[in-house]
């Protein structure tokens, strides 16, 4: 058993733009992080990941990077930054940054360098490629935010590649001057003293050369290529492996199998990655994540088990269900409709993937089971991927109606995480005395921080003993996974076993009352946990949403 610190680590992602304003501007800023490290403390996390805090000119907040080592003014300033460090530091919470190096923003000095003449010795370091019969893009990949992935800069005649919104130009990897530029930026924020990296969509740096031949025709998506490895292989070495620190890859499209290769123990590459089978699992052939599709609980438990499996004893997992990427959790997989219910279901949800093996990522604001925001209008969105998105499925193809696009995005839009966290029950929820820059979900205020953190049957108190239990029982780091009943559409019932001991975790994905199954283990050994009172446990009968955790 190979111990390493963030193997045993809670991490906490900050969407920075929307956990705390301090100066009533409507944006979040660094003070506002620094003023709440007390609440994250006492929460019990180990790592805060914030997402970026780099100048930006915003078209994806802040995932287009106009200057790696400048802190966006909006957000503060260096001497801020520092303070928050030292005093994250002084707490004994680490931080670790986003890095979005696939691409930077097109106000990045390197891209308009780039893009000034063909040739400006920097024009290499983006991906420049002339078109088919000079007007059609060069071939048919197509821009995870809809459309063409190439776009025509009118000054040189020439196509970018661009696999986000055409702000975010790729940068070309091939190029040693381009790697050694994102290495030195590295060692220079770790040299600072931070603890590690996310790196954003980090599997698609490496790109194959027929996805940027010239050739007219559709290509596939390129979630694995060999030359990825290469880079992340020179990137530990010339940089990662000097420093103590945790990394995780986001990795759209990577198999278990893949994962292995980024995040084996013997890789040389990452700590772990982000996988999104689980994300995908409700997926539409067509539409992608714009559907109304309900999951499939045995979908998510082959999923889930398949990566605890395969994983296990080469790899590293990393467990989430929300990032400001993804719709709430408890309005996803759990049910948000009455308070009684959205309690329950965010504590079972919360037990089902705490207990797995591997590292678990809290989402600002998850910790008090905040729920997806009921968007009315296009005005209500900020999000370029659902604006873009219905530009292309309602204005351009009508694949969706107008209503049924705002449905789509209601159920799946990446807003849903970025409303401002809910503090307390005073205007805006306590987290911006200006005017926010998205709007607060109007239930803040029954659901916020204040209420909660007080409160021992509260969403927070609940996630406080989660993350106390990880700390207290090796069996959560280390057991192996067993999973029982897999075809079952409710209950979702697996087995932990460590050193001769067994953790048994009982969870009910609907809102029945169901009758036990016999042979799971229920009522053998301690209670650790559960989202009822002892006393509400029935042998012969699982409760709705239940939640029960027991060791022998
Ligand atoms: C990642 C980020 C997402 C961003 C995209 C492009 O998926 O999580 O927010 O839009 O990369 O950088």
């Amino acid at each position: 058993m190979n111990k390493q610190w963030w193997k045993e680590a809670v991490v906490y992602q900050i969407y920075p733009r929307s956990f705390k304003d301090s100066t009533g501007s409507g944006v979040g800023d660094l003070n506002g992080i620094t003023e709440k490290l007390d609440y994250l403390k006492d929460l019990g996390v180990d790592v805060l990941w914030l997402s970026p805090i780099y100048e930006s000119p915003n078209v994806d907040n802040g995932y287009d990077i106009s200057d790696y080592q400048a802190i966006s003014r909006e957000f503060g300033s260096m001497a801020d930054f520092d303070r928050l460090l030292a005093a994250a530091h002084e707490r004994g919470l680490k931080i670790v940054m986003d890095l979005v190096v696939n691409h930077t923003s097109n106000q990045h000095k390197w891209f308009m360098e780039s893009r000034s003449s063909r040739v400006n010795p920097k024009r290499d370091w983006y991906i420049w490629r002339d078109g088919v019969d000079g007007s059609r893009p060069p071939n048919k990949l197509g821009s995870i935010f809809s459309g063409s992935a190439w776009e025509k800069d009118a000054g040189t005649g020439q196509y970018y590649l661009h696999l986000f919104a055409k702000e975010q130009p790729d940068l070309n990897w091939r190029n040693p001057e381009v790697r050694s530029a994102v290495f030195s930026m590295m060692k220079w924020w770790l040299d600072k003293g931070i603890d590690g990296f996310r790196m954003d969509v980090i599997n698609l740096i490496g790109k194959p050369d027929e996805a940027l031949a010239i050739s007219g025709e559709p290509v596939d998506p390129i979630p694995n290529d060999k030359l990825t490895h290469t880079y992340l292989q020179e990137m530990r070495c010339e940089a990662l492996s000097h420093y103590d620190i945790m990394t995780v890859g986001e990795t759209p499209g990577v198999t278990a199998s893949a994962a292995r290769q980024f995040a084996g123990f013997d890789a040389n590459e990452l700590n772990m990655v982000f996988q999104f089978e689980l994300m995908d699992v409700d997926a539409d052939p067509k539409t992608g994540k714009w559907n109304q599709n309900r999951y499939r609980l045995s979908d998510v438990k082959k999923i889930m088990s398949k990566w605890q499996t395969e994983l296990h004893g080469v790899a590293w997992n990393s467990l989430y269900w929300n990032n400001h990427d993804q719709p709430r959790v408890v309005s996803r997989f759990g049910d948000d409709f009455c308070a009684e219910c959205r309690v329950r279901s965010a504590k079972m949800l919360a037990t089902c993937l705490h207990l797995m093996q591997g590292t678990p990522y809290i989402y600002q604001g998850e910790e008090l089971g905040m729920t997806n925001f009921p968007i009315q209008s296009l005005d209500d969105i900020r999000d370029v991927e659902s604006l873009n998105a219905y530009r292309e499925l309602v204005s351009e193809s009508a694949v969706f109606s107008h209503e049924q696009m705002l449905a789509a995005i209601r159920k799946s839009g990446r807003d849903n995480a970025r409303t401002p966290m809910q503090w307390d029950k005073t205007a805006n929820a306590g987290f911006t005395t200006g005017v926010p820059w998205i709007t607060v979900n109007p239930n803040y205020v029954e659901i916020n921080a204040e209420a909660q953190v007080q409160d021992s049957a509260s969403v927070f108190s609940y996630y406080k003993k989660l993350i106390a239990l990880r700390k207290q029982y090796p069996i959560i780091v280390h057991g192996d996974y067993e999973l029982l009943l897999p075809d079952d559409e409710r209950l979702f019932v697996y087995h932990r076993c460590f050193e001769g001991r067994t953790l048994l975790v009982f969870c009910n994905f609907s809102g029945e009352t169901l009758s036990r199954p016999s042979g799971t283990g229920f009522g053998r050994g301690s209670l650790l946990i559960s989202n009822y009172a002892e006393t509400e446990l029935a042998a012969a009968l699982v409760q709705p949403w239940e939640a029960t955790v027991y060791l022998t």
